[in-house]
């Protein structure tokens, strides 16, 4: 997964992959944008407002929202997009672009879809025992070795196999980035937003691949992306925040009503074509399912969301 996503020619590390072949959130509407934008106005009033203030947006892709927020935030704030990916076109020459995550962040960390592509192991339980499956470029999969060590202890913690031919993916790597993270904030808040992985109903495991926008079988051949879906409860920790995306919004101020018609139809279009938008980033079946959770330093994030 690590090589077919993020070796040379791998699907991220060839420019556009994003945009071309899936829909985030950050994609969706500029309504997300305002969203976060709001939630980061919160953090900066929570701070004080600091002379600086830093939103961080890691695993930033396409750099979709930093764009939209560049529009939005004062002169001096700083915005940062990081990412394994180089620098995509079109971004505003004000953001800073990075592949490594800056340290002592008075602000907000953004990490939307990113843990869900942070490389993982897939196993499966095997008479009674998790074992590795491994797949070739070709999509052929094989039955490895035994899981021992850390990955062992992970599995039996956070998404023990119960029958034979249960599948889990392991995410302690993911738990790791997200730790080093929330690490790099002096004060602040920092924001995982990703499909849920539940180990008591997702018993054949998460892992699919999308390939210009459908989705496919996850083959590490570089031509699609692989995702699975994120343990939450390995990330979270005492005082964080752990809500679904809908209540999200609707705590940062999006509604979805549809608008009054005033006798304006342009402005009545534009304002259908909104409630449209916001539906989507709110429908619980759709975008509005994903889990946030929101860890603060310094700050509580249950003030900051209103919960
Ligand atoms: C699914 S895309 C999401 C893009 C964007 N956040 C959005 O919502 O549209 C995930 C991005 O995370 C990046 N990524 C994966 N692992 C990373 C890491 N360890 N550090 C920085 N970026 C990473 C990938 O290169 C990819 O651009």
């Amino acid at each position: 997964m690590a090589e077919a996503l993020y070796g040379e020619n791998g699907f991220y590390t060839s420019a556009g992959a994003p945009r071309r072949n899936f829909r985030t959130s950050a994609h969706a509407s500029p309504l997300w944008a305002t969203a976060i934008w709001t939630l980061a106005r919160r953090v900066d009033e929570a701070l004080g407002s600091p002379e600086s203030f830093t939103v961080v947006d890691v695993g930033a892709g396409g750099g979709e929202l930093l764009n939209a927020l560049s529009a939005l935030v004062p002169r001096t704030w700083s915005l940062v997009g990081v990412d394994l990916a180089p620098r995509p076109e079109g971004l505003d020459p004000g953001v800073r672009w990075s592949d490594i995550t800056p340290d002592g962040i008075d602000g907000l960390i953004i990490a939307n879809e990113l843990l869900d592509v942070v490389p993982v192991d897939v196993v499966e339980r095997i008479d009674g025992m998790p074992r590795q499956v491994e797949v070739t470029p070709a999509g052929e999969e094989e039955i490895a070795g035994l899981v021992t060590g850390r990955d062992a202890q992970w599995l039996s913690t956070w998404w023990p196999l119960m029958e034979d031919g249960d599948r889990a993916e392991i995410g302690w790597a993911r738990d790791d980035l997200w730790r080093e993270l929330t690490g790099r904030l002096r004060r602040g808040v920092a924001a995982a937003i990703d499909y849920a992985a539940d180990p008591a109903h997702d018993l054949a495991g998460t892992m699919t691949g999308y390939r210009d926008g459908r989705q496919v079988d996850p083959v590490p051949d570089g031509s699609c992306d692989i995702t699975a879906h994120v343990v939450f409860n390995s990330l979270v920790e005492a005082d964080d925040v752990v809500m679904s995306q809908r209540d999200a919004l609707l705590t940062l101020g999006l509604t979805a009503s549809p608008p009054s018609y005033d006798g304006d139809p342009t402005s009545y279009l534009s304002e259908l074509a909104a409630s449209g938008e916001a539906a989507e980033l709110l429908d619980p079946d759709g975008l509005g399912g994903f889990t946030w959770l929101l860890h603060g330093v310094d700050i509580s994030p249950v003030k900051i969301m209103g919960v």
